[in-house]
């Protein structure tokens, strides 16, 4: 019998709950051994069948000989690392679905976990439901990876989506999203990129084995995104997404979260709702895609119990998973990267001015409703001199309204 706890009975981990109950025969089947969850941790009182499991004590699962493994589905850094830390020194292994944690103290939970002969796993911290650690770790083994690029937010694709295709107002689409269980329980995490930049530094920390700390990412949401911005996408043949993308540049990493404009054919750009895709471009491999629902109670559960299930068969093995902390900043300034852009501005003479700045550009279809305003897309050149000679514009009495990265996977 293998002895389990969950620490949060939250979405996530009521699921984890609901998921080895209604699936104990395929879980025990593919463990090869009975499971039990011996206790749930919560400050809150819950009126469920299984309400004698409860505990507000974490030493109750700390202490208790027999829990070997523990899912922690907190959420946020403190009381969470302290708690991983102490099961982790008591040597018990523990997954957990909280890419909070993960970005910020995964290195140090992972040599913990190691010195301890345990296993620290978060398949569920990036992309919800969809594999993506372990295969990134052991089936693109063989790979030098040069890219990852991914909608790694499911709440702001619903909303991108809910706006691109039922023209929904944003605080509507995010009222729903958060219905549905979907955003975190700060819905900036999501709008402003938060919860993508810290997936995708995961995803950057397993690629190049080197630390990337979220704060030295350069994260953009989408809140400033309107439904002008959504039509002339549109007209242009593209659709709006929020993407993490990393990659080697020069001797760093490129890591930055943004919303970008996607050409409509591109496998990305056909994800919709609160699904999540993650593009891999191995040397080897070329590109491969994972697919599937990024957030929701049971999604988020199934790759939860999988790790669960992993570590109770992993007992006296310990996975080879880690990334060093060397306290370096690796992350390249990116505006010294090359992107094109989207442009929506407004003023007079617009096509004049534009054409002094920027020698060629492609002007979007104009929409009816909009006299005095004007999209187009650059071609590629440095972030930097895209600021300037829009600067420049400014100071012709020009309005900047929005600009958008076009990018094309
Ligand atoms: N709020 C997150 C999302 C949950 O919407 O993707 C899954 O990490």
């Amino acid at each position: 019998m293998i002895y389990m706890a969950v620490m949060g009975h939250g979405t996530v981990g009521s699921g984890v709950v609901e998921v080895i109950h209604t699936n104990k025969y395929q879980v025990e089947k593919n463990l090869g051994e009975q499971v039990c969850i011996k206790r749930i941790l919560d400050l809150r009182d819950f009126d469920v069948p299984y309400a004698d499991l409860f505990t507000k004590d974490f030493n109750d699962i700390l202490e208790d000989d027999d829990i070997s493994v523990v899912a922690e589905v907190m959420g946020g850094i403190h009381p969470a690392y302290e708690f991983t830390k102490s099961l982790l020194e008591r040597g018990k292994s523990v997954c957990t679905s909280n890419k909070e944690l993960v970005a910020a103290k995964g290195a140090e939970l992972l040599q913990i976990a190691a010195d301890h002969h345990v296993n620290y796993f978060f398949e569920a911290s990036v992309g919800g439901g969809i594999p993506i650690i372990r295969p990134l770790h052991t089936c693109l083994a063989a790979n030098r990876i040069e890219e990852i690029a991914g909608i790694l937010n499911g709440t702001t694709n619903f909303i991108l989506t809910k706006m691109i295709h039922d023209k929904m107002d944003f605080s509507d689409a995010l009222k729903l999203a958060q219905e549905l269980g979907y955003a975190e329980r700060n819905p900036s995490a999501d709008v402003d990129g938060h919860d993508a930049c810290r997936k995708i530094c995961i995803l950057a920390d397993l690629a190049y084995g080197k630390n990337v700390a979220p704060e030295a990412v350069h994260t953009e949401g989408i809140s400033s995104i309107s439904l002008r911005d959504v039509a002339y996408a549109d007209a242009a043949g593209y659709s709006i997404k929020l993407i993490g993308r990393t990659k080697p540049e020069g001797e760093g990493l490129l890591c930055m979260v943004s919303p970008a404009l996607l050409p409509k054919e591109s496998p990305l750009a056909g994800i919709n709702g609160v699904f999540n895709g993650i593009l891999v471009r191995g040397n080897a491999i070329g590109d491969v895609m994972f697919y599937g629902q990024g957030a929701g109670k049971l999604a988020t559960a199934s790759a939860v119990v999988a790790d669960m299930i992993d570590m109770a068969k992993s007992k006296d093995c310990v996975t080879s998973l880690s990334w060093v902390d060397d306290g370096k900043n690796y992350v390249v300034d990116y505006k010294t990267t090359r992107v094109a852009f989207y442009v929506r501005l407004q003023g007079k003479d617009l096509r004049n001015k534009i054409y002094r700045q920027f020698e060629k550009v492609t002007f979007i279809e104009h929409l009816r409703e909009a006299e005095d305003e004007i999209a187009f897309i650059t071609p590629v050149m440095v972030e930097k001199d895209f600021y300037a000679r829009i600067a420049a514009l400014s100071s012709h009495g020009v309005q900047l309204k929005n600009s958008i990265r076009v990018l094309d996977y």
